[in-house]
């Protein structure tokens, strides 16, 4: 058994920010941000919160399917921006959209997030443990980043996509994923720190301390990105006995058009197989790939029995590849 996705949903708030903008409100330019990343513009949430754009997401995914939100058995919703400790995403997900018997769950693994979710479902899926199930990758991003530093805020965007997928006989689905926990500072947002009526007063936090946001060391994260993903598609396309030419799509984590461009080169094929969408979108971490994938099945770009290469990476750090049978 394998899985098979069955139908894709995405939501991004309606209020999109331009370069320009961005520029009107701090020290960068169109022509900075683009030369470096690609991303012309993004979707910022005027209120929606993490779930609602789950949620969203999720429905269309159902209607795209064609599958009543009762016949799901697991939900596993990827985000690192929850809109609340408890309930988690998925259970919140399901509540919102009636899916009664389904098992609910929030996964974070940053912008590798949604891959490492579906990659939990075949897990479960080979197992013969469940048959269908929705994957979800959502983000509110602009709540955690740092507005006031350009190097970040200017990357990211707010969204969510999402994709239901059940258990099939034929087809293929292979997957390769890493972690590598001692490089974690290189991206990097704090949690809440102990602070209680125990903890004596020279360790009680400052209100900075209480509250941080997305930091990251750009160059670093360049850097692992285009050594890490190329090695990825290549380690998962060995397991699948295929090689780089028999791929009709590589569906990436949109974070930077230059990353995406120096992965196509290391592999050696055309940039026409990479679909972005970072121009309008920016990078939306768990949210990227589904979102993406949406994108391009909607418009009829894939075609049932191609070959689909997901890789994600990011925080943790953490990245993996997966290879699919549309
Ligand atoms: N507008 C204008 N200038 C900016 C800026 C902005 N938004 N952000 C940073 N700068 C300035 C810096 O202050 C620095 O100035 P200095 O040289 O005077 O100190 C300079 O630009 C740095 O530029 P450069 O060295 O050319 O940056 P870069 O080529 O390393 O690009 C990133 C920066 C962040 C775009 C790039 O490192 C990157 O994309 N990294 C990967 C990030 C990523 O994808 N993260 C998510 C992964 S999931």
């Amino acid at each position: 058994m394998r899985l098979r996705i069955r139908g894709t949903g995405s939501a991004l708030p309606a209020h999109c920010v331009t370069n320009d903008e961005l520029s009107r409100i701090m020290d960068t330019s169109d022509e900075w941000i683009v030369s470096r990343t690609g991303i012309h513009s993004r979707h910022i949430s005027h209120g929606e919160a993490t779930t609602d754009l789950c949620v969203q997401a999720s429905r269309r995914a159902l209607a795209d399917a064609g599958m009543d939100a009762e016949e799901l058995e697991l939900i596993i919703a990827a985000t690192v921006s929850p809109d609340d400790y408890l309930p988690n995403t998925g259970c919140a997900v399901q509540s919102a959209i009636g899916a009664v018997h389904a098992v609910a769950m929030e996964l974070n693994a940053a912008c590798a997030g949604f891959l490492f979710a579906l990659n939990t479902v075949q897990a479960y899926i080979q197992a013969g443990i469940y048959r269908k199930a929705l994957v979800i990758g959502g983000e509110v991003l602009s709540k955690m980043v740092d507005w006031e530093d350009r190097s970040t805020c200017v990357l990211f965007g707010d969204g969510a996509g999402a994709a239901v997928v059940e258990a099939a006989e034929e087809g293929y689905y292979f997957f390769c994923q890493g972690s590598d926990g001692r490089k974690g500072n290189v991206l990097s947002c704090r949690n809440r720190r102990v602070c209680n009526p125990f903890v004596s007063e020279e360790k009680a936090l400052s209100e900075k301390e209480k509250q941080d946001y997305v930091r990251m060391d750009g160059r670093e994260v360049f850097r692992f990105a285009v050594r890490t993903v190329p090695e990825a598609i290549r380690e998962v396309l060995q397991r699948g006995e295929r090689t780089v030419e028999e791929v009709d799509w590589f569906l990436l984590h949109q974070a930077n058009e230059r990353i995406i461009s120096a992965v196509a080169k290391r592999l050696k094929v055309s940039e026409e197989k990479f679909p972005m969408n970072l121009d309008h979108c920016g990078n939306t971490s768990a949210a990227s790939i589904p979102i993406l994938l949406d994108e391009v099945n909607k418009k009829g770009l894939l075609k049932r029995g191609q070959t689909i290469v997901l890789s994600g990476f990011g925080a943790g750090l953490t990245w993996g590849a997966a290879l699919l049978k549309w």
